[in-house]
């Protein structure tokens, strides 16, 4: 018997996505982003990003079928995010699964979007260990609401965070940097495009809960010794703007958002493969928004060889938000045989992991 064929649905935020799996593997992935609605307001607003769902679910979710090559009578299961995320938005997506399991007879699962955001690691992995998840495992979820180290012991019940911001995502401290730097929005992609230009040496940016002796190391003092804050940074990034300002000269922005990305990811990376020592975590997915980085990609990648932890990045397009990953989580649910979610199931917007 085949494995079984997943549609997964995300409308979380700004993108509505559709993705098709059969098993681990990826058959589709469209995504329609209604960004360009919210850049001028510098940030998603929920009204429009919930009406940019309705009008782009159906188009999006024909072109998913199309690409696959498959029918919605061909589904095994229909996989959907069911938090955490901006309440009116998933409810669209949310309203339109559950008519689509209604209509075809085909279980439902509600989705945690931020344990998608580490399922989709497991899709179409070319290695040799296969596509299960290996024992050992820690994932690193950089997005922009949330930053997370956790233990994954299996996707379906057995996740341990093992650490978190105490304040800013990591996302979002590239966001508000953006901003205040007049990069525009979203700031991710922004600053790593400006960064490209940049000294990342020039400024020496503060990394949050390290101590200043043991800095690029991880060290910090006992109960924040897995944990992040980016607050103060984004506070430093200010001052230095500020005193350029102040002298009438012109702000370097590149060398700042160099320096930024480099002070984020530097304790990124520290962090993260220090709770995976601690641990004896021996595998690292790294998932969420912020895993589209360059910088983030490469550090993580040097410093992962050098600890000896085998380390999952996946493209570009599945580290943003799409409905493949959602589609991911589904199979590993229908897979362990997780009983089918009720089709009264709610929006969750502050689901935690
Ligand atoms: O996972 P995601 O698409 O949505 C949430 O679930 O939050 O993450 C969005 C975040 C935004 O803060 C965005 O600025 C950031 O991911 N991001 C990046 C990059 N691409 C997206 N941050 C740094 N570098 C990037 N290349
Ligand atoms: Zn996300």
């Amino acid at each position: 018997m085949s494995e079984p064929l997943i549609l997964g649905i995300e409308t979380s935020c700004d993108e509505t996505g559709i993705g098709i799996v059969r098993g681990t593997q990826l058959l589709a992935n469209e995504v329609a982003s209604s960004m360009d609605l919210h850049v001028r307001f510098g940030g998603v607003i929920p009204e429009i990003a919930a009406r940019a769902h309705l009008e782009a679910f159906t188009p999006t979710l024909r072109r998913a079928l199309e690409t696959a090559g498959v029918q919605l009578k061909d589904v095994d299961a229909i996989a959907v995010t069911a938090g955490p995320g901006l309440a009116g938005a998933l409810m669209v997506g949310l309203s339109a699964a559950k008519g689509l399991a209604l209509a075809t007879g085909k279980p439902l699962y509600g989705i945690n979007h931020l344990v998608a955001h580490v399922a989709v690691g497991l899709l179409d992995r070319a290695d040799t260990t296969g596509p299960a998840l290996a024992p050992n495992t820690a994932a690193l979820l950089v997005s922009g609401g949330h930053t997370e180290i956790l233990r994954v012991g299996s996707l379906t019940d057995d996740v341990q965070l093992l650490g978190s911001t105490i304040d800013d995502a990591a996302g979002e401290a590239y966001d508000k940097t953006a901003r205040l730097l007049g990069l525009g929005y979203p700031g991710g992609p922004a600053i790593d495009r400006a960064a490209r230009g940049g000294d990342p040496a020039a400024f020496r940016f503060p990394r949050g809960l390290t101590m200043p002796k043991f800095e690029g190391t991880a060290e910090a003092p006992g109960k924040h010794r897995h944990n992040w804050s980016f607050s103060g940074l984004k506070t430093a990034v200010a001052r230095a703007a500020e005193q350029f300002q102040a002298q009438g000269l012109e702000i370097p922005v590149a060398d700042i958002a160099a320096s930024f990305q480099e002070a984020v990811v530097d304790v990124l990376t520290a962090k993260a493969v220090r709770a995976c020592q601690e641990h004896r975590l021996t595998n690292l997915l790294l998932g969420g928004g912020v895993a589209a980085n360059s910088r983030l990609r490469e550090l993580l990648a040097q410093r992962c060889a050098q600890a000896g932890i085998e380390l999952t990045v996946p493209p570009i397009p599945l580290c943003t938000d799409n409905g493949a990953m959602v589609a991911a989580l589904g199979a590993q649910l229908v897979a362990a045989g997780v009983p089918a979610s009720s089709l009264a199931i709610p929006a969750d917007s502050s689901l935690p992991v």
